[in-house]
């Protein structure tokens, strides 16, 4: 991945929505702070709110009182979605209009309840969306606190009942090239490729998102549903997920198969290993102040006490 120096995340203060704004539950107040009531803008976004369960109930373990999220406007219009280009400011324009609904998600491989969901009918069966505020830590050293909406991936497992040999997840983003424009491109190996260990997978962190800010996730985060993993350096949260394979061996991911001697499988935050190319020890806060736009970087991205079992045995100076 390419780093970028500051410039580009420094958004006019009048782009960004005013914090309270998070606080309003009523949908038509929170559409219209954004100037979409009126404008119709959200399209399959809008169809998806009817059907997708909002507004989520806050999971009281990740609220938004412990965490300062990030402005709705820094969190949608500064991503990483090559499909969709390799700015950060390219995914929101490229990505408007791409057609996200209906969207079927599949179940395959070593699992006793393999088949296609339609997203909605996935939501359902999992018993519906949350809200978690989690930490958003990107290998390129820059963090947001995102509120998300979404459901535990460990109920996506339970749902697919794996067999004894199923010791990974495999997941896959689409492949669409002919309204894609990132697509049409060779910047990665397409379709995007990411991967868990089971265990990782039925951690209580690891969600699948399907909407922020208490809206359906707009396409240039991912839509209709990612995955979330704060642990994780951002690159593992896969957008835009078609197929969900439950394999015997570890899967190769994209940034692996692209440098793999600067991007790993378990992609861990951890500030004591560098980057073969710039320090992890710090990062810089989106949509922070100019002055207090930095802050040291925490182990596991501050999910230590959650995860840190997961890695007995590991050697976590090492970059995997
Ligand atoms: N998923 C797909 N399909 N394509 C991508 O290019 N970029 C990854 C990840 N998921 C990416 C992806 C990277 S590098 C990061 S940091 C996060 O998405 C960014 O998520 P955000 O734009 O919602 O902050």
């Amino acid at each position: 991945m390419n780093i970028r120096i500051p410039k580009d995340w420094a958004l006019p203060e009048s782009a960004v929505t005013a914090e309270s704004v998070y606080r309003l539950r009523n949908r038509r107040d929170f559409l219209r702070s954004l100037g979409l009531a009126s404008a119709g803008l959200l399209g399959a976004q809008a169809l998806r709110g009817a059907t997708g369960g909002f507004p989520a109930k806050e999971n009281e373990l990740y609220p938004a009182s412990a965490l300062k999220p990030t402005p709705y406007d820094f969190i949608t219009s500064y991503n990483n979605f090559y499909e969709f280009g390799t700015d950060k400011s390219a995914p929101k324009d490229n990505a408007k209009g791409w057609k996200t609904e209906p969207w079927t998600v599949e179940l395959a491989g070593l699992i006793r309840k393999p088949g296609k969901f339609d997203v909605n009918d996935l939501i359902a069966k999992v018993g519906g969306i949350e809200e978690r505020v989690y930490r958003h830590r990107c290998v390129e050293a820059w963090s947001m606190v995102i509120p998300w909406d979404g459901f535990s991936l460990a109920k996506l497992v339970t749902l697919a009942d794996p067999l004894p040999e199923a010791k990974y997840l495999k997941l896959s983003s689409f492949n669409d090239p002919k309204n894609v424009v990132g697509q049409r491109t060779a910047v990665l190996d397409w379709p995007y490729v990411e991967g868990l260990r089971l265990d990782e997978a039925m951690n209580e962190l690891a969600f699948i998102a399907t909407g922020i800010y208490g809206q359906p996730i707009p396409n240039q985060n991912g839509a209709p549903l990612r995955l979330v993993t704060p642990w994780k350096y951002g690159f593992k949260g896969i957008k835009s997920i078609v197929k969900i394979e439950f394999v015997a061996q570890q899967p190769r991911n994209t940034w692996y198969v692209m440098a793999p001697r600067e991007y790993g499988f378990y992609a861990n935050v951890n500030p004591n290993v560098d980057h073969p190319r710039w320090s992890q020890a710090s990062e810089r806060v989106i949509g922070g102040s100019f002055f207090a736009g930095k802050q040291a970087t925490l182990m596991f991205n501050g999910y230590e006490k959650q995860v840190a079992g997961l890695y007995t045995g590991l050697d976590l100076g090492r970059n995997y």
